[in-house]
């Protein structure tokens, strides 16, 4: 492995809450680097005064030359003034040019860096809920948009904006000792240009964000169709998706379009603006040299400078363009990002500290959507070390009650305690990492597959990761493998077997090695050998943990202590499998008789 160095913005990511507009936002990033653009600034001064000053050499040049009335060969006493303020002005800008070069490519990455985390951590700390109803392909372009356009935007403010703004000031300063009349013209034509940028900034900006928003949805769109390759194919769709892609395609121009029209009607209003300031500032220096207050070397000076004023401004006002598009990127990735966390950490909140592994569940109430309860007063006591079975139909709570006990939603009533600990007061890493939980759909990172099992327990040795494969009964087919251990998975682990899958979650959830283990439909996707094979080694993990077991394949359940028969959100009944068995009429009786060697049929017959 190469040796990656370690910089100071990637040392300490704070997990402070961002600031809301994308103007605040800058700043907060910039005061951060605060030192370093403050000299990049001063440096560019030199290029403004350079820039400035320019004009007034060849002025300076054509008054020696037109005042000289000597012999017809001018000495280099005559000129060398106005050759050395020229040397000297360029060698000093150029040198201050450099310098700057090396301090933006020093300041620019950190900056970017600094932002990419700190957007990053607070992104990670949004809720379950956020992560289901985004794309992760609109999150992931937006947390790497906003650097983006922050760094193209600082380069703009630094290299265009600023140093333009400087090289105005210092050309009015020149242009007023020719004629106040010249400095007053310039500031006149430029109040109009820059007032008609910013009046239309806002519209701008507005028409900018909604093509930016337009671009991602695409983005979003394509990912979405990506990542579901294998249904698309399956159903033979691939023309109706390239049809939804196109819609999304249409909108992106159409808002393209919108948002260039606003800029056209600017730059025509600021041309007009520019032809009239043209004509008045020859008009009057053609005036001026003909009642003799305008020197030869003076009219050079004024025309270059006009000219050269004229196209920063333009420069600039593209730029500000330019800008605002940025300002209208970052705006929308925050609107997107930067929303309050669903689930917070209380401030005092402590460790979970779990001794027994007791959970006690009361009225609990919790719905997706505002109108439905799904769960309307639930009670569950769970005693410390018992193993408890959830059965129920589909879409009946039992994944969602998991959910709630990690805490990966908030109740909207009731409480849920640990070991007497309610989870809402304690942190969510310290509850989640003493819940070892199998998921119902399994999913792997692209990564090697001794990565994808350490994932249970950092630092978990090698003989330790395959320990826990021979318990979950992964390691032979893991060692049949081409790369063994260090094979690589696919996105989400999609080269695997659904069945392979599980077992990888299951010995990632053997090593995490948590007080409280959930399974939900942990060996669902495994042939009846394999799954009473992994059965065995459950039971033993099982030993001595608080475990709650979801399972359609009713059989799964013979060695729970306890099943809970979830219907609708209500728990209908609970007790031991012989207890509900005895009971001809109890729910689970009719499940059992309805089940299929062992299986529950999909709907209620
Ligand atoms: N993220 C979500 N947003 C909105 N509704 C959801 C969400 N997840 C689940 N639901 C709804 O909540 C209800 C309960 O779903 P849940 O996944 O808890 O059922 P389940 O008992 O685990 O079903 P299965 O046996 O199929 O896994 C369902 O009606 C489902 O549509
Ligand atoms: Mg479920």
């Amino acid at each position: 492995m190469t040796h990656t160095k370690t910089y100071s913005v990637t040392k300490h990511i704070p997990s402070a809450p961002l600031p809301k507009t994308a103007g605040a936002f800058l700043w907060h990033f910039t005061k951060r680097h605060g030192k370093a653009f403050g000299t990049i600034t001063f440096l560019m001064m030199f290029w403004s005064a350079n820039e400035a000053l320019y004009p007034y050499f060849i002025k300076m040049f054509i008054d020696a030359i037109v005042n000289y009335t000597g012999e017809d060969t001018i000495p280099w006493d005559v000129l060398k003034t106005p050759f050395w303020a020229v040397v000297i002005s360029f060698v000093v800008m150029e040198i201050a040019m450099r310098i700057m070069g090396i301090f933006m490519l020093y300041t620019l990455p950190k900056f970017r860096a600094d932002m990419r985390m700190q957007v990053l951590q607070y992104v990670k700390g949004h809720s379950l809920s956020y992560f289901t109803s985004n794309f992760a392909g609109t999150i992931a372009t937006r947390i790497h948009d906003i650097p983006r356009s922050a760094d193209t935007l600082m380069e703009n403010l630094l290299d265009h904006v600023f140093s333009i703004i400087m090289a105005f000031i210092f050309s009015s300063i020149i242009l007023y000792f020719v004629s106040p009349l010249f400095t007053a013209m310039m500031i006149v034509w430029c109040v109009f240009h820059m007032g008609v940028t910013f009046y239309f900034m806002p519209e701008l900006r507005q028409k900018s964000k909604t093509h930016a928003n337009a671009v991602s949805r695409m983005q979003g769109d394509t990912v979405d169709c990506i990542s579901n390759m294998t249904v698309v194919r399956l159903f033979a769709k691939g023309s109706q998706e390239l049809k939804r892609l196109v819609r999304s395609q249409n909108n992106e121009i159409e808002k393209s379009i919108i948002a260039g029209w606003a800029y056209q009607k600017v730059n025509m209003l600021r041309g007009v603006g520019g032809i009239a300031f043209i004509v008045g500032v020859i008009f009057v220096l053609v005036k001026g040299y003909q009642e003799n207050w305008v020197s030869v070397g003076d009219f050079p000076l004024v025309a270059m400078t006009i000219f050269t004023i004229l196209s920063l401004i333009w420069h600039l006002s593209m730029n500000m363009q330019a800008l605002f598009k940025d300002l209208g990127t970052i705006s929308a990735g925050l609107a997107l990002l930067n929303t309050p966390h669903e689930v917070n950490d209380l401030p005092e909140a402590k460790a979970l500290s779990v001794t027994q592994g007791a959970i006690d569940i009361k009225d609990l109430q919790f719905s997706y959507r505002k109108t439905i309860p799904l769960f309307k007063d639930l009670s569950l006591s769970i005693k410390s070390g018992e193993s408890v079975g959830l059965v129920g139909f589909s879409g009946s709570g039992k994944t969602t009650f998991v959910n709630l006990l990690l805490r990966f939603f908030e109740a909207q009533k009731g409480s849920i305690m640990i070991d007497g600990q309610e989870i809402t007061h304690v942190t969510q890493d310290s509850l989640r990492s003493n819940i070892a939980m199998i998921p119902q759909d399994p999913s792997l990172f692209h990564r090697s597959l001794m990565d994808n099992i350490r994932y249970g327990k950092e630092g978990a040795s090698d003989e330790d990761v395959i320990k826990a494969s021979k318990l979950a009964h992964c390691h032979d087919f893991i060692k049949d493998l081409e790369d063994g251990y260090e094979t690589l998975v696919g996105e989400r682990g999609l080269k695997l077997s659904g069945g392979q899958r599980q077992r990888i979650a299951i010995a990632r959830a053997i090593l995490k090695n948590a007080p409280i283990l959930v399974l939900d439909e942990a060996t669902s996707a495994l042939d009846s050998v394999t799954e009473k094979y992994i059965q065995e080694s459950l039971q033993e993990i099982m030993k001595g943990r608080t475990t709650i077991v979801i399972a359609h394949r009713l059989s799964t359940l013979s060695s729970v202590d306890r099943i809970v028969v979830f219907d609708n959100g209500k728990i209908l009944e609970q007790g031991s499998q012989e207890d509900l068995l005895r009971n001809k009429d109890s729910a689970f009786s009719q499940l059992w008789a309805l089940q299929n060697e062992g299986f529950l049929p999909d709907k209620r017959a």
